[in-house]
């Protein structure tokens, strides 16, 4: 490989990136920013545009005197205090540039600056010679070149390379392009440049018609050797060509590409997750690369693959983008192989895994919730359902009214050594309601001592567990109960109040007639 095959990367984040924000950033956050991106070794940070404000000038200012590593580079439109206001907050770097750019479209040439095609090539002269009378290091932008006329396009990247631009950017500003109209683009600009091998070719690519990463990677199989591109995508509308996606798809696919990059891919998501919590900008969870699903398998079949041979679904490891592991998605997908697999990694040992018995309570629990997560396994797990405890009451039936204006009742049927038995109870609340229903049931008294509740998983569909204390005549008990529903939960653990003392009840003679003492 030389640096023919090696692709720059030019991070955009801290200025295309922060436009796009409904506040822009305070110069500690920007430097956050910029001290992952170092990390991620990015060879450019485009730090943000000086003349714009005071405060982006004193972040980039910031930024030059504290990064170390990457070029720092400041945005100036093609104009003198533009440029002069970018050389000094970049001055600080060890390795600075000016990034000064004129829109060059039909579009941008008549309307926005009204200028004919002449005056835009000696502006473009000016500039960049400005730019290099200050700094060594000049890109030139040709703003909207995906709607310039392709001669006036030629014209202007000579122009550029000719005054001392050693990078030419060019930009797909509104995502008009598409993948074979750019790489025409960039073929044009190789064949009928006569100086173009005198610098980079850049692009920088937007994403209205969601082709800013198709169109990056083509102009790249076509000779481009710069890639903007701002973290998660973030920028004006759309947004820009994502890092992420851009990098890991030289990487995963140098077989096609046949080109390098110099970023670190361990430290994308961090740097994903920063952007995020910093911008205020939440990525989609499809979203390629760093979305929560993006290392996810939720299918069966591909689970299985997956537990065979990752490669089977995976194209990328977790791993080489600063991920600990994937996910699998306990779901009623999820097959028996896939449940075993997750209890064993929980910490449960083959013997004490009964998966026959177990996989259906999975299968119920996974039907009712749509994702059981670790801790739900755990509590089916430890937490046996009632059937299994009910070995004197089993509770068949509950139903409760409560609400505003409502009295809280509750009804249980209760089975009991081959009878049923059906109550009602009104209470101060409809937990209060079941237990005094239950208490009629059983016919003696319990009095409940302490009620505590939690969420034992995530999700709006969480399982509640309930455990209580309560006393009776035999002595002091806790009961537990698991349920996606609370009160129900709460019905559950207190029959597991219920057959303790039914069971210290039936025991109690056996143990000499002394009155066991039930264990907390
Ligand atoms: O989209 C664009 O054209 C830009 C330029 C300033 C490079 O952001
Ligand atoms: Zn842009």
């Amino acid at each position: 490989m030389t640096m023919k095959d090696h692709v720059l990367i030019f991070d955009t984040t801290l200025r295309d990136g922060e436009q796009a924000l409904p506040a822009s950033l305070s110069v500690g956050q920007k430097i956050r920013i910029a001290r992952q991106l170092a990390q991620l070794k990015v060879d450019v940070i485009e730090a943000g545009f000086p003349i714009s404000s005071p405060g982006d000038f004193v972040s980039v200012e910031t930024i030059a005197k504290e990064i170390k590593g990457p070029i720092i580079c400041g945005l100036a439109r093609a104009v003198e205090k533009d440029i002069l206001a970018c050389a000094a907050a970049t001055k600080p770097a060890p390795r600075p540039r000016i990034h000064t750019f004129l829109g060059t479209s039909t579009i941008h040439r008549e309307k926005k600056l009204r200028r004919t095609q002449e005056e835009c090539l000696a502006m473009v002269a000016a500039a960049v010679k400005l730019a290099r009378s200050k700094c060594p290091d000049v890109q030139f932008s040709a703003e909207d070149a995906g709607r310039t006329e392709r001669d006036f396009l030629c014209k202007v990247v000579e122009t550029a390379i000719k005054h001392g631009a050693s990078t030419v950017n060019i930009p797909d500003t509104v995502g008009y392009t598409t993948p074979e109209i750019f790489a025409a683009i960039i073929d044009d600009l190789m064949n009928r440049v006569p100086n173009v091998d005198q610098a980079v070719i850049a692009v920088h690519c937007h994403n209205d018609l969601g082709l800013a990463t198709s169109n990056s990677i083509t102009a790249v199989k076509h000779g481009a050797r710069q890639v903007e591109c701002t973290i998660n995508g973030i920028g004006e509308r759309a947004g820009n060509a994502a890092l992420e996606e851009v990098v890991m798809i030289l990487n995963v696919r140098r077989d096609h590409f046949g080109v390098t990059c110099g970023i670190d891919t361990t430290e994308i998501m961090r740097a994903s997750k920063l952007v995020r919590e910093v911008c205020s900008m939440p990525v989609q969870p499809n979203k390629a690369v760093v979305g929560s699903n993006a290392f996810a398998h939720s299918s069966g079949i591909h689970q299985d693959g997956v537990l065979k041979a990752r490669s089977t679904y995976e194209i990328m490891t977790p791993q080489s983008i600063g991920l600990l592991e994937n996910k699998m998605n306990l779901t009623s997908r999820s097959g028996s192989h896939m449940v075993r697999n997750r209890l064993q990694s929980l910490g449960y040992a083959e013997k004490d895994l009964d998966l026959e018995t177990f996989y259906p309570k999975f299968k119920a629990l996974a039907d009712k919730k749509g994702t059981v997560y670790d801790d739900d396994l755990v509590a089916l797990m430890e937490a046996p359902t009632l059937e299994d405890i009910g070995d004197t009451y089993k509770l068949e039936y509950l139903n409760v009214t409560g609400g505003m204006g409502v009295i809280p009742t509750a009804t249980v049927r209760i089975a009991c050594e081959g009878k049923v038995k059906q109550e009602a109870a009104s209470g101060d609340g409809v937990v209060d309601a079941t237990t005094k229903a239950i208490d009629r049931v059983v016919g003696f008294p319990i009095e409940l001592k302490d009620y505590h509740l939690d969420a034992i998983s995530e999700g709006r569909e969480a399982q509640g567990r309930v455990k209580i204390v309560a006393v009776a005549s035999e002595g002091t008990f806790t009961g537990v109960g698991t349920s996606t529903d609370i009160v129900e939960a709460s019905a559950k653990a207190y029959m597991d109040v219920v057959n303790k003392i039914a069971r210290m009840r039936k025991y109690a003679p056996k143990l000499g007639g002394k009155r066991a003492r039930a264990p907390l």
